[in-house]
C-alpha cells in the first residue's frame, strides 16, 4: 500500500508538475509570457523571443542591441572546444557532439555567481556558442575550413555564415530564424521537465542543459524532424509513400512527425511552418517531395485521425534549405536552450527538489541467500 494517496499516471500523463510563468501551452493556443506564437512568428526575431523568455519582457531597441552584442562576444569558439571537436569521430550523432562540447564549453564560463544576471549571463554564452559548434562540426565533417563569427548578423544569419561559408538569402534567414521562434519554449516538455530536475538539486545551469539535450536527442522529442525527412525520402513518389504508409499505420508502427500529447486538434506550430513547405520547394524544384509530404500526412490524418506536429514540415524545411540531415536536432538545440534556461532560471529563483514517489511492483521482501545457495 502506498504511504500517502497516490496519484499515478504513466508518462506523468494530464499531471501538472510545477507552476510557470514562461510559457502556456493550451489546445487552442500556445504563448510565451503571454505573447502568442503567431504573434511572435510574424514578427519576432529569435534573438527578441530569447531575451522575453529570459527576462521576462520584450526587450526595448537599446536592450536588444546589448543582447546582441553580448551574443557576438561570446561567439568565436575557445581553442580547446574546437580541438575535442577536431577529435571527436566522425560518425558520432550530432547530438552527442553537442552534449559534449556544450560541457567542454562551461569550463570557460565568464559568468560568476548565481544572481539573475549572472544566469542569464550564462544563458546567452550557451545561445552564442552552440550554433557557432553546430555549424563548426558541419564543416569539419565536409572537409571545410572554419568560418569566423561575423558581427553584426542575426542569429539565424550567423548560423548559415558561418556552416555555408557565404550569406543566406532572406528566405533562408527568415524561414531559419521563424523556426528557432517555433522551438523556442514548448513548458513542461520531457527535456525541460529534466531541465527543471536537474536545476531542482542546486545543480549548475550547464549540466540542466546537457541534461536537456540527452533527452531531447530521443526520436519521441526532438528527434522526430530528422527521422520525418528520412521518411519522407525513401519513397519515389507521392503514391508510393501512400501505400507505405497504409501499410505501417495498419501495422501499429508510429510515424515521427506526428502526434502530440497535448495537442489533440493540431500543432499551432506546425500549421505556421508549413506555409513554407510550397514556396521553397518551387524555389528548390522538388514538387516531388511536397506531394510525399502531403500524402504521408493524409494517410495518418484518415487513417488515425491524428495531426502533424512541428517536427513534421521543419524535417522537410531544413531539407530544403540544404542542411545535412544530423544537424535538424541540433538546431533545436540551438534555439530551445532559451526555454530550458528560463525554465532552469525560473526553477532555481522559486525552487523545491523535484522528488516524485513511485509505485512498487517488484517482489516482497525475501531472504539473503549467500551466492553458494543461490
Ligand atoms: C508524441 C507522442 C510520444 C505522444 O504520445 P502519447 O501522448 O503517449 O500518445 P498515445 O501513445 O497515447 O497515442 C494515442 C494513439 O495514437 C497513436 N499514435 C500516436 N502518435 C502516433 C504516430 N506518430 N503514428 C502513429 N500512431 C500514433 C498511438 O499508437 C495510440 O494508438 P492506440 O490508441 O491505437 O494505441 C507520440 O504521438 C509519438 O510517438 N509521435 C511520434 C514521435 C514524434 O513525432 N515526436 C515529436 C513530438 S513533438
Amino acid at each position: 500500500m502506498a504511504e500517502s494517496a497516490e496519484l499515478y499516471r504513466p508518462g506523468l500523463e494530464g499531471i501538472v508538475a510545477g507552476e510557470t510563468s514562461v510559457s502556456t501551452v493550451l489546445q487552442d493556443s500556445l504563448a510565451y509570457r503571454g505573447y502568442t506564437i503567431e504573434d511572435l512568428a510574424e514578427h519576432a526575431s529569435f534573438e527578441e523571443t530569447a531575451y522575453l523568455l529570459l527576462r521576462g519582457e520584450l526587450p526595448s531597441a537599446s536592450q536588444l542591441a546589448a543582447f546582441r552584442s553580448e551574443l557576438d562576444r561570446h561567439r568565436p569558439l575557445n581553442p580547446h572546444v574546437l580541438e575535442v571537436l577536431r577529435r571527436i569521430p566522425a560518425e558520432t550523432p550530432g547530438m552527442d557532439v553537442l552534449r559534449t562540447t556544450l560541457s567542454m564549453a562551461a569550463h570557460f564560463d565568464p559568468y560568476r555567481g548565481n544572481d539573475l544576471d549572472a544566469l542569464v549571463g550564462r544563458a546567452t554564452y550557451a545561445l552564442a556558442v552552440v550554433p557557432g559548434i553546430i555549424a563548426a562540426r558541419m564543416r569539419l565533417l565536409a572537409g571545410q575550413p572554419l568560418i569566423e563569427p561575423k558581427p553584426g548578423l542575426s542569429h539565424a544569419a550567423q548560423f548559415l555564415y558561418q556552416a555555408f561559408g557565404q550569406m543566406p538569402t532572406a528566405m533562408n534567414e527568415k524561414i531559419l530564424n521563424l523556426t528557432f521562434v517555433l522551438y523556442a519554449e514548448h513548458e513542461f516538455n520531457a527535456s525541460t521537465f529534466a531541465c527543471r530536475v536537474t536545476t531542482s538539486t542546486l545543480s549548475d545551469m550547464y549540466s540542466a542543459l546537457v541534461t536537456g539535450i540527452g533527452t531531447l536527442k530521443g526520436p519521441l522529442h526532438g528527434g522526430a524532424n530528422e527521422e520525418s525527412i528520412k521518411a519522407i525520402n525513401q519513397y519515389k513518389s507521392a503514391a508510393e509513400a501512400q501505400a507505405a504508409t497504409e501499410t505501417q499505420v495498419g501495422g501499429g508502427k508510429l510515424i515521427m512527425g506526428f502526434g502530440h500529447r497535448v495537442y489533440k486538434n493540431g500543432d499551432h506550430r506546425a500549421r505556421i511552418l508549413e506555409k513554407y513547405v510550397e514556396p521553397l520547394g518551387r524555389e528548390r524544384n522538388d514538387m516531388n517531395r511536397v506531394e510525399i509530404y502531403h500524402a504521408i500526412k493524409n494517410v495518418v490524418w484518415e487513417r488515425k485521425k491524428i495531426h502533424m506536429n512541428v517536427d513534421y514540415p521543419c524535417g522537410l524545411v531544413y531539407f530544403f534549405m540544404g542542411l545535412p540531415l544530423d544537424v535538424y536536432t541540433p538546431l533545436f538545440v540551438a534555439s530551445r536552450i532559451s526555454g530550458w534556461a528560463a525554465h532552469a532560471i525560473e526553477q532555481f529563483t522559486n525552487n523545491r527538489l523535484i522528488r516524485p514517489r513511485s509505485r512498487y511492483v517488484g517482489p516482497e521482501i525475501r531472504p539473503y541467500r549467500p551466492v553458494g545457495e543461490r
